[in-house]
């Protein structure tokens, strides 16, 4: 008999983290590697979030709180909710939590009975499906093709419903290749999800505030009001204020879910530190300057970064409409071969490759559902991305 749990055995170790620590590996035998595969914005946490930390701390906010959050949280949220996304919730219906992540799994584990469905768009981040497969749930993947937007569309939505189905995940802007649901697109989904009132709707909403083009971001249960009782809506601080160290996500939904979860994470972790909470509330109700800021310089990098990628041989990439990643397609890789070396086959070749080669680290698009394409992150310094990308065309150069 085993003494790790048979459960343990449905987690698979994280690609992006997998690849950075392939990076830092090489950077530490003295190789010079731009890493490209990280998750997290290159930007500090805001000064003003800062000083509320160091207020909070003097007057000794450190101790136990509510599970879900202090009150004054509570509040921070619902009042994030009404002005960014136009949803109404009560204290009731919000809880913080150690991240975006701990509520996605609080999600699972409090809805999810062995054989329950969820339907997963691919690509898709690479914790879902885990988060899914630990509760005993099934992942159903639907592939989303780049003509439209890497988006699911209604009859694909349709055909993948079956009684089990307890979820469908919706990720706008979604990680890894930046697409973003349009209140139209939301409403034609919401169309068929009316249709199945068995069917909840998690929708990842932690990228929101990095868009670009002027495109303005829309939430499912803004779009289709219908679904606000069956729709999860979970966001977090650590994309749009650079808050990823802090742990804290946060999720608006039934009362009944939310006190699900609520009880679930008591006997977890208990609530989300004290002092990430007085963080997370100055970076919800405190000024909002930077991000626009913020986002102009993820666009300025995502166009330059783009349009280098087209001019690598065998690679083409479509314009990312959010988020701090770029997903090109690398068919036009697949056969060749390095001097000296054997072909590649697949992308996941292609990120070694350009790893080995030329000490650029990006991360499979296997891992995210939708092969053959590479996910790299623009969170890094104009420099360092030009040179990547100089680089990634000078090794699609050299293929034969
Ligand atoms: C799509 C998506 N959702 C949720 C998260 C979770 O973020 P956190 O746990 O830091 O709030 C991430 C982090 O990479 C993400 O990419």
């Amino acid at each position: 008999m085993s003494f790790i749990a048979e459960r343990m055995g449905r987690f698979e170790p994280t690609a992006s983290s997998v690849a950075t620590r392939k990076a830092r590996e090489l950077a530490d035998q003295g190789r010079d590697v731009i890493a490209l595969s990280q998750g997290q914005p290159d930007f500090p946490t805001p000064d003003n979030v800062k000083e509320a930390v160091i207020r909070a701390m003097e007057l000794n906010e450190t101790g136990y709180t509510p599970t879900g959050g202090t009150a004054a949280m509570k509040e921070a949220i619902c009042f994030k909710f009404k002005r960014d996304n136009n949803l109404t919730y009560s204290a009731d219906q919000v809880m913080a939590g150690n991240g975006g992540k701990q509520i996605i799994f609080s999600a699972m584990v409090s809805t999810i009975e062995a054989g329950d469905e969820a339907i997963i768009t691919a690509p898709y981040w690479v914790a879902y499906p885990d988060l899914v497969r630990f509760v005993k749930g099934v992942p159903v993947f639907v592939e989303c093709a780049e003509e439209h937007g890497f988006k699911i569309q209604p009859d694909q939505l349709e055909a993948a419903i079956t009684p089990r189905t307890k979820w469908l995940f919706l990720n706008s802007p979604n990680n890894p290749c930046g697409g973003v649901y349009s209140a139209a697109e939301l409403r034609a989904l919401g169309d068929v999800l009316l249709r199945h009132p068995h069917v909840h709707i998690l929708v990842d909403d932690i990228y929101e505030h990095i868009l670009f083009d002027g495109i303005k971001f829309v939430t499912l249960a803004e779009a289709v009001p219908e679904l606000y009782e069956r729709t999860l809506t979970v966001n977090g601080v650590s994309k749009a204020y650079s808050m990823t160290g802090w742990r804290l996500g946060f999720a608006g939904g039934s009362k009944s879910l939310i006190d699900a979860m609520t009880k679930l994470q008591n006997q977890n972790t208990g609530n989300p530190c004290s002092i990430s909470q007085a963080a997370a509330i100055e970076a919800l109700t405190g000024t909002q300057h930077f991000i626009a800021e913020r986002s102009a310089a993820f666009q300025a990098r995502r166009d330059v970064v783009v349009d280098m990628l087209n001019d690598a041989a065998g690679m083409t990439c479509s314009k990312p409409e959010g988020a701090f990643y770029v997903f090109p397609n690398c068919s036009g890789l697949i056969g060749r071969k390095p001097p000296g070396g054997a072909a590649i086959e697949t992308d996941r070749d292609v990120v070694m490759y350009l790893l080995n080669a030329v000490g650029v680290a990006g991360v499979h698009g296997e891992a995210y559902g939708l092969s053959p394409y590479i996910r790299l992150s623009t969170a890094a310094s104009m420099e360092d991305l030009t040179e990547a990308c100089r680089r990634v065309q000078s090794a699609c150069q050299s293929l034969g």
